[in-house]
């Protein structure tokens, strides 16, 4: 039932239950605020797609420690950038920031476009970014639809369209109650009811302020919606990991820039596939750990056999020996972290 009204009726009762209940983010400006510093802003948002806000927060202080300003994030290293992200994940987030930061100095005079626009030309700047940078940092009126919001919007409406088929029709009825007015407030406390109330499982619905306005609170199971399509099945891979050690030393090569964990220093492995080749990279007495290591990366599963061995030259191709007693700076990946852990423990 649509009553007239409604969708600005949806936009007030959020604004006031934001002003007392917005979470206090590091990164976020208190309800109300006109503006926040942009970097920031953009820094935050692109660690927040696809990960947690506790799991953001630390990584969050130490970047805006390290690189206070876009261009100290622009001036910095490759290699030191890469590494201060390592087990944030989806890696490839790490080279579009630092790709962003560059052409936000070298195009933009190190200040951030203030439009939709403008920010959507930036490298590595989707529609999302571009939404809710321009929303938040600078109070333009923006469609700001992640995960959470899309959870929402998908209840409110009761749409039973399934994802990802669903996806225009959230995002035109998420854009009919965008008020004009503190869009970023707005789009923050879409995220909040999302994160807090509107949970995935077990929706708090007896506690929340868009109770009256919500079509999916009248049915039989609100957490039912967005509705979705059946899921497909993970494939799943199998790949090997060489450990070789020398004098306290372990060899470990950089991954090359394009594919998976793209840029990041990791142990040489074979490829990951239903037969991988499982030749090492030198001859030596091997071992394998005991039990491979299981992770689960987006679009498959992985076990990983870890293999180890004392060697006396380096292998061919490039790479370093790293000091096994400050293995934990070498930025690994989180899947060669638990590796390296498998070894240790051995
Ligand atoms: N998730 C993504 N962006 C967010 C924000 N600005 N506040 C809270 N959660 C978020």
């Amino acid at each position: 039932m649509r009553v007239e009204g409604r969708d600005i009726k949806i936009a007030s009762d959020l604004l006031a239950h934001y002003d007392v209940h917005a979470r206090r983010l590091p990164w976020r400006a208190p309800p109300g605020a006109n503006a926040t510093d942009p970097y920031r802003v953009w820094l935050s948002e692109v660690m927040l797609q696809q990960t947690t806000v506790a799991a953001v927060g630390p990584y969050f202080a130490k970047f805006t420690q390290r690189w206070p300003t876009v261009g100290d994030l622009a001036a910095s290293e490759d290699a030191d950038l890469m590494a201060a992200w390592a087990g944030l994940g989806y890696y490839a987030r790490a080279r579009n920031l630092l790709e962003c930061a560059r052409a936000v100095v070298r195009d933009h005079g190190g200040d951030f476009p203030d439009t939709e626009d403008g920010l959507r030309a930036l490298p590595g700047v989707g529609t999302y970014t571009a939404a809710a940078v321009a929303a938040i940092a600078f109070g333009r009126r923006a469609v700001v639809v992640d995960a959470n919001v899309e959870r929402v919007v998908a209840r409110l409406f009761a749409i039973e369209t399934p994802l990802p088929a669903a996806r225009p029709e959230i995002r035109e009825a998420a854009d009919r109650i965008t008020p004009d007015a503190r869009a970023g407030d707005f789009a923050q406390a879409m995220m909040d009811l999302g994160a807090t109330i509107c949970t995935a499982r077990n929706p708090a619905c007896g506690i929340c302020p868009l109770r009256e306005d919500c079509d999916a609170v009248l049915t039989a199971d609100p957490a039912a919606y967005p509705v979705k399509a059946p899921k497909k099945v993970k494939p799943h891979r199998l790949g090997h990991a060489w450990w070789m050690e020398r004098d306290d030393h372990v060899w470990l090569i950089r991954r090359p820039d394009k594919g998976l964990l793209g840029g990041m220093r990791a142990l040489p492995s074979s490829d990951w596939s239903a037969a991988p080749d499982g030749t090492p990279p030198i001859a030596a007495r091997w071992s394998a750990i005991a039990e491979p290591v299981v992770h689960v990366f987006t679009h498959f599963s992985l076990a990983l056999s870890v293999h180890h061995a004392h060697v006396k030259d380096a292998p061919a191709g490039e790479g370093e020996w790293w000091p096994i007693a400050r293995i934990e700076e070498a930025g690994l990946p989180t899947l060669f972290a638990r590796a390296v852990a498998a070894v240790r423990k051995e």
